[in-house]
């Protein structure tokens, strides 16, 4: 059966999710919910958990593996101090030290990107992340989803492609909190934005 894109997924066999198999192209795909996929990694940075919830959700969708990011010194959480540090460093474009993490590039044919939207830009800890691999990062699809609470997803998704240095993302998406404010409409925003990331 052609899958939207003109895929045609009947000429292999049907293993589970988490199994890879080579088509004979030498490009590793695995198997999600909506046929074969590419091999797909999701980063994200999250504070509150709305970011968490959606990549989880997107990995799980695209039969993904994801990777969470963490600065080495945690931003205040609560209050006052929660949107003075992080939108500060946001609009300084700061690119905090990360937690260690283990990222593989030549493991993933697409990256997804996820990460709350601060003071109308992308966040931080992401832009330490494009710079520190960015040389594993060139060549590959690349994706991204913003969460939100009001506005600003647009420009924060400019901001990430001026650091990758490119012009266009394979799929884009925003999202209006989607853990502490559930929606039919973020819902069926995720879904649309997986079926492009396929
Ligand atoms: C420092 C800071 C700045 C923020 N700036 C914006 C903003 O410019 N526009 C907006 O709509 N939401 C803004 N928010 C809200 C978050 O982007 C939104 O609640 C997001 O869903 C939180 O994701 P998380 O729970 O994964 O951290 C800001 C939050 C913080 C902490």
């Amino acid at each position: 059966m052609p899958t939207e894109d003109g895929r045609d997924t009947a000429c292999f066999p049907l293993v589970p999710a988490e199994n890879k198999i080579d088509p004979g192209g030498g490009d590793v795909y695995n198997y999600s919910k909506g046929g074969l996929s590419m091999k797909t990694l999701v980063v994200y940075y999250s504070q509150g958990g709305n970011t968490e919830y959606a990549a989880e959700k997107i990995a799980a969708e695209l039969g993904a593996e994801t990777l969470r990011i963490r600065p080495s010194r945690a931003y205040p959480d609560k209050g006052f101090r929660k949107f003075f540090w992080g939108g500060k460093s946001a609009m300084m474009a700061e690119k905090p030290e990360l937690m260690p993490y283990d990222f593989q590039g030549e493991d993933y044919e697409q990256i997804v990107f996820g990460f709350p939207v601060w003071a109308g830009s992308v966040t931080p800890p992401i832009r330490s992340f494009v710079q520190e691999n960015f040389t594993a990062l060139r060549g590959k699809r690349i994706a991204a989803f913003a969460c939100q609470s009001g506005a600003g997803g647009e420009k924060a998704l400019r901001r990430l492609k001026e650091c990758l240095e490119i012009t266009d993302l394979r799929a884009e998406l925003i999202l209006i909190d989607p853990k502490d404010k559930p929606s039919d409409a973020n819902e069926r925003r995720m879904q649309v934005f997986c079926d492009r990331c396929r």
